[in-house]
């Protein structure tokens, strides 16, 4: 169990497969309780009852399409009915589509807007206020290496993983001495069904060498390790943190230039 000072009840998104899923199991080894959103909810039961038979935890499932404007006031809202307080909230949840952003339908686009960014702008939204009154909290919001840089042929997904960055690095400091820490998880290539999609769009990621795709679970060690230390950034891997570094410390027009040849080569 999480000693007294540690936060209980954590709630992840995004909880039915990939990094969600184990940033769970990591929770539940170090003893918390857990609220899993998705919207698989049979993954999500079959998930909570191995983990509360492995861990000895308690794990509730709720089901939720995040990407709809009220989905999380409805979540918290029926968490609050059961008492149950949230004094984690991992947003996780997250979609990807690849292409030329000129070819894309705009449904799709605006998809992946309205769950990477208003769905988790909607769950701090519900929950943030509560950890700040309460004077205690962790959040990890789950970005992207391409947060750091323009990603053509990845266009509006990498735009909303660096609106997902730079909130999650203003509300750090907005935070500041109030309880509540936040956190963002910022994986490279990881071997997901997010990742098997993009390979079905794009050929050329099937040729990534093994040791730059990292695996979902220990994506989510360090990212849990740097979500309960507060740590404001998490770039998990050697490669990724190398290349993170590279494109802030180059001038911008370079990192877009090379981001642009590499990207048409994608495309
Ligand atoms: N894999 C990578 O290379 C990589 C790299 C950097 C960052 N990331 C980020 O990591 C996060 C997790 O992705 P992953 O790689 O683990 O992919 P994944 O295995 O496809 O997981 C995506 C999760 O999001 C949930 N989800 C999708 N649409 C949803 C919606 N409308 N409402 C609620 N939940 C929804 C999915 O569950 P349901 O389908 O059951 O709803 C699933 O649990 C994402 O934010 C992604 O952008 C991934």
């Amino acid at each position: 169990m999480p000693d007294a000072r540690t936060p209980h009840v954590a709630l992840i998104t995004g909880a039915s497969s990939g990094i969600g899923e184990e940033l769970a199991k990591c929770f539940a080894q170090a003893g918390h309780d857990l609220v899993l959103v998705a919207r698989s909810a049979d993954k999500l039961k079959a998930l909570a009852s191995d983990l509360a038979s492995a861990h000895g935890v308690k794990a509730w499932v709720e089901p939720a399409d995040l990407s709809q404007p009220a989905a999380a006031s409805v979540l918290a809202a029926r968490l609050k009915r059961q008492r149950r307080t949230v004094d984690v909230l991992v947003n996780c949840a997250g979609v990807l589509s690849h292409g030329p952003f000129a070819t894309m339908p705009a449904a799709t686009a605006q998809g992946m807007i309205d769950l990477n960014i208003s769905g988790l702008t909607a769950m701090l939204n519900a929950f943030l206020p509560g950890m700040v009154k309460r004077g205690s909290g962790r959040v990890m919001n789950v970005a992207s290496i391409a947060s750091f840089q323009p990603v053509p042929a990845l266009a509006t997904y990498a735009a909303t993983k660096a609106y997902v960055l730079s909130l999650t690095e203003s509300l750090s400091e907005e935070l500041k001495g109030s309880g509540v820490t936040i956190t963002a998880l910022c994986p490279g290539v990881t071997a997901t069904h997010m990742l098997t999609q993009a390979m079905a769009a794009d050929a050329s990621l099937a040729k990534l060498p093994g040791v730059l795709v990292g695996s979902a679970a220990d994506v989510a060690k360090q990212g849990f390790k740097a979500c309960m230390k507060g740590q404001v950034i998490c770039v998990p891997g050697v490669a990724n943190q190398a290349t993170v570094l590279a494109s802030r410390s180059t001038p911008k027009w370079a990192v877009r230039l090379l981001g642009g040849w590499l990207g048409r080569r994608a495309m």
